[in-house]
């Protein structure tokens, strides 16, 4: 990350990094579909448990570097990570406002019977310093909390707990075979909740894990300037098309 940009220029980083729970097969009691049935297996997310720490240590710190001392860091993740996530942005000198909580509506189905159903991620909101950016006007608008007559609730109302559903059927970016383009396609609705929260109009958005690019599609949106950094080529294409239309692209 560092090679390329400037450190404290950045507002807000949005990062859904690797949760480390790819090739970890389940296999059911009277399982019948013949082989062990995998959750997701993708090898950008397979790590050892000490590579995973040390990566998860550089990527936390190269943020702290980047964002400037009003910035803050939004990092999407699950009972899996999320020890190692805070740990790594509490050592490299972040402190915490919030951990939200998504619950997913339309989570997968218990297949184990073994635990209760997962049916939440997490978004830990961590800052740099003392002037973070809290958009308390602005959030009122999309405040879910309603009074009864339905008008917006005050933002003390604002719960850390969203409700909303992964993304599925129309809004989930598809490829020429029907096939989901992205494993884990963010919802907008979730991306642009940060962004109003702690970002203003032209202020300087990163995502280190852009996948589809959902974060640059509704930074875009609401008038953010953006940058998205992506591993994957297939992804680099596939969020390129969604953003401007066309598979037109340059690497780096
Ligand atoms: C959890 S997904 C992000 C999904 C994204 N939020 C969306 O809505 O589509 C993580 C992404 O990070 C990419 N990735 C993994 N390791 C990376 C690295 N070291 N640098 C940049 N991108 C990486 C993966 O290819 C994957 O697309």
């Amino acid at each position: 990350m560092r090679a390329e940009l400037k450190e404290s220029t950045i507002d807000l980083i949005y990062a859904d990094p690797p949760y480390n729970l790819s090739g970890k097969a389940l296999t059911l009691v009277n399982n019948k579909t013949g082989g062990p049935f995998y959750k997701m297996n993708e090898k950008w997310d397979t790590w050892s448990y000490e590579d995973y720490l040390e990566f998860t240590d550089e990527w936390i710190s190269e943020a702290w570097k980047l964002l400037k001392r009003s910035g803050s860091l939004y990092i999407s993740c699950a009972y899996h990570n999320i020890a190692e996530v805070m740990f790594s942005a509490k050592k490299a000198g972040f402190v915490t406002k919030n951990i939200l909580t998504w619950y997913k509506t339309n989570a997968m189905p218990n297949l184990t019977r073994r635990t209760f159903t997962h049916s939440t991620e997490y978004v830990c909101w961590l800052v740099k310093g003392n002037n973070w950016k809290f958009n308390y006007v602005a959030l009122k608008e999309i405040n879910p909390q309603r009074t009864k007559e339905g008008k917006p609730r005050q933002v003390r109302d604002f719960l850390d707990f969203v409700e909303m559903p992964i993304v599925q059927g129309r809004l989930r970016l598809k490829d020429r075979n029907g096939r989901a383009s992205h494993p884990t396609q963010k919802p907008e609705k979730l991306i642009e909740l940060i962004l109003t929260a702690s970002s203003n109009v032209g202020d300087l958005v990163l995502d280190p894990f852009f996948g589809s690019g959902t974060t640059g599609i509704v930074a875009s949106r609401l008038g953010r300037k953006w940058i998205g950094i992506e591993i994957d080529r297939k992804y680099v294409r596939v969020a390129s098309e969604r953003i401007f239309g066309s598979r037109e692209y340059q690497y780096a």
